[in-house]
């Protein structure tokens, strides 16, 4: 008889035939800016994650980076006053992100840096796009992220991220960082990222729940039933020279990742997204899971299905629990 239980007798073993391992190193911790000093707003829907001023970022930064924690990425949450259906204020030097990055990156030179780009932070209507009689223009929008790519890299971001899904932004972008000489700025793309309702804590943490009328981004974002779709952007989005790919969200896209690890060749990242992270927390305060073993085991799940990077808001306490193992 064959009794694959004998690879499971003892601790020891199981340690010797372990397959997959969770690394801090490999995750990448999402923060939210908000303007002022001494700022840390709770986000209800996110319990646990904090919008913060550019100086308490900087602390919440070194507590990670003491706990094995190496890449960040920001997300800012715009004064609506600033916003406009243009989104203007997303190539505005002295906006919050570009003094977020330079005051990051000049503090902690070592650390990895991924500065998102997308114009929903600061649209008036919360699409990722400019809208043009109710349609999100491809086009017009992707020169508008060149500029955005160009001004973060300019202020010192190791990696932009696009995550709007406009079509040729990852090409465009990479020329224009190319021609303004930033040829060492990589470009993570959000390639599989699905018109998804785990966005929700999200979109509330930053206020760009897209206005009603305009009520999804279902004409650029991907739709979940598809997978062929997935492999198409994987394919041109490798073909316009991006460094890596993501797939979005991460738990109910297991397949995508694992068919991005088998066909891609570059890394993959899959960012496990604040919906997946609110029903973790909301379900843990009741009592009705465990949460430490639960979020270890999600992490080690998208780690097993293929990613190389995950983006995960439960970074600082999983690496906490790491250590503690
Ligand atoms: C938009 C963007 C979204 C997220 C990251 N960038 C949401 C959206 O497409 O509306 C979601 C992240 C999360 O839910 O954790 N550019």
């Amino acid at each position: 008889m064959i009794r694959p239980r004998r690879l499971r007798r003892s601790q020891i073993i199981r340690d010797m035939v372990c397959e997959n391992q969770l690394d801090p190193r490999q995750w990448v911790y999402p923060l939210f800016l908000v303007e002022g000093s001494a700022q840390q707003v709770p986000i209800d829907s996110m319990p646990g994650q904090f919008q913060c001023s550019i100086d308490v970022t900087l602390k919440e930064i070194e507590r990670a980076w003491g706990l094995g924690l190496r890449s960040f990425a920001i997300f800012p949450k715009i004064d609506p006053k600033l916003k406009d259906p243009f989104g203007r204020e997303s190539v505005n030097k002295n906006g919050l992100v570009p003094r977020a990055i330079a005051a990051i990156k000049d503090r902690y030179p070592q650390c990895l840096l991924f500065a998102d780009v997308a114009l929903d932070p600061y649209t008036d209507h919360g699409h990722d796009g400019i809208v043009e009689n109710g349609i999100v223009v491809n086009d017009p929008t992707v020169e508008r992220l060149c500029d955005q790519a160009v001004l973060h890299a300019a202020m010192g971001a190791d990696w932009v991220a696009p995550s709007d899904m406009m079509d040729g932004r990852i090409g465009a972008i990479r020329r224009a960082l190319d021609d303004c000489g930033h040829t060492d700025t990589a470009i993570l793309s959000y390639c599989a990222k699905y018109a998804s309702q785990f966005y929700g804590p999200f979109r509330s943490a930053i206020a760009s729940a897209p206005l009603s009328g305009l009520n999804d981004k279902r004409s650029y974002q991907l739709n979940p039933a598809n997978r062929k779709e997935a492999h198409r952007e994987l394919l041109l989005d490798t073909a316009e020279g991006a460094d890596a790919l993501m797939v979005k969200p991460a738990l109910s896209y297991l397949d995508i990742i694992a068919d991005f690890k088998r066909h891609s060749k570059v890394p993959v990242a899959a960012y496990n997204v604040s919906g997946e992270y609110a029903m973790v927390k909301a379900a843990s305060a009741r009592g009705w899971l465990n949460e430490k073993g639960i979020v270890l085991e999600i992490l080690l799940s998208i780690r097993r299905a293929g990613a190389d990077m995950i983006w995960t808001y439960h970074a600082v306490e999983a690496a906490q629990w790491l250590d503690s193992l």
